[in-house]
């Protein structure tokens, strides 16, 4: 190879190089400055079998997994409770994670929870594993959680139900804090009337507890992976059920389950799963379909 030829080489490897970097650059910034503060509100119907009339067509709002903490910028939290009071919710429900620990987060919970959107009809929540710090071992401090989110209005189900409307909404409390205990809160639900569960693992659906319970069951606790590769499921799923990233499931019993990705992070990483809030408008296809047909009768 000639001297021409060689300085000809040698600047197609450096920029090649450089093209390389900027591009790894480019896409680190994404997945750490944009993706995990880019947020999607994801607009979906929720049909729940014998909704009473007066529930139709009312909007229910899922949070999931905030983690109000370190690595979630407060300003970007507030500014997704301001998006969601804008849709006027009828309902918000807190599929749990409120907060990732370090030591002064309990008063940096206060100071974001009163921004909290509120229902005009119930504000409720579950409590997730990172309530309960770290190893998941600290009841005391998820009592400190519940008392902050409850002074800012937020009703927290810990295995209790609560009717709203003529609607069963049962609350499961974390299971990887062994505190989720399913008996005997779901054997009090009422399988003739509409009910939604609220469980922050979605691994909970696989227990063997849900007997005649035929609703919808709502979860978060995956955050979808944070991230994907394009046509390939996420690599990190914190679930035993690796079916279970995020969206709608079928499951045994004519339940079904929708997975929220979240709203925050533990690490400040997303690629191709963007955070989402969850504006469902509540009806009843199985009524709709036989009114339509002239056999419901109320
Ligand atoms: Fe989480």
């Amino acid at each position: 190879m000639c001297a021409v030829e060689r300085r000809k080489s040698r600047r197609r490897f450096l920029g090649m190089a450089a093209a390389s970097l900027g591009a790894a650059a480019g896409l680190g910034g994404y997945t750490s400055l944009i993706e995990p503060f880019w947020l999607e509100l994801v607009r979906r119907r929720l049909h729940v079998r014998h909704l009473p009339a007066p529930l139709m067509g009312r909007t229910l709002v899922q949070i999931s997994d905030i983690h109000v903490g370190r690595h979630v910028a407060d300003d970007y939290l507030i500014e997704t409770f301001r998006r969601v009071d804008a849709v006027c919710p009828d309902i918000v429900v807190i599929t749990g994670d409120f907060i990732s620990h370090h030591p002064g987060v309990i008063d940096q919970l206060a100071s974001v929870a009163a921004h909290f959107p509120h229902g005009r009809l119930a504000t409720l929540a579950v409590l997730g594993n990172h309530d309960y710090g770290p190893g998941w071992s600290h009841p005391e401090l998820a009592e400190q959680v519940v008392t902050t989110v409850q002074t800012a209005g937020v009703t927290v189900l810990r295995n209790e139900t609560c009717d709203v409307g003529g609607l069963q909404l049962v609350g499961l409390d974390d299971w990887w804090a062994n505190q989720c205990r399913p008996f005997p809160v779901l054997s009090r639900i009422d399988p003739r009337r509409a009910a939604i569960a609220l469980t922050h693992n979605p691994d909970t659906a696989d227990l063997p507890v849900w007997d005649d319970y035929r609703g919808w069951i709502l979860a978060g606790h995956t955050h979808g992976g944070q991230c994907r590769p394009p046509f390939l499921p996420p690599p990190l799923l914190p679930v035993r059920n690796r079916r279970y990233t995020a969206g709608e499931f079928a499951l045994s019993g004519h339940r079904r389950m929708y997975i929220s990705r979240g709203v925050g992070h533990l690490l400040r990483v997303r690629f191709n799963v963007r955070p989402e809030v969850t504006i469902f408008q509540l009806d009843d296809l199985w009524r709709e379909q036989n009114t339509a047909s002239g056999l419901f009768l109320g």
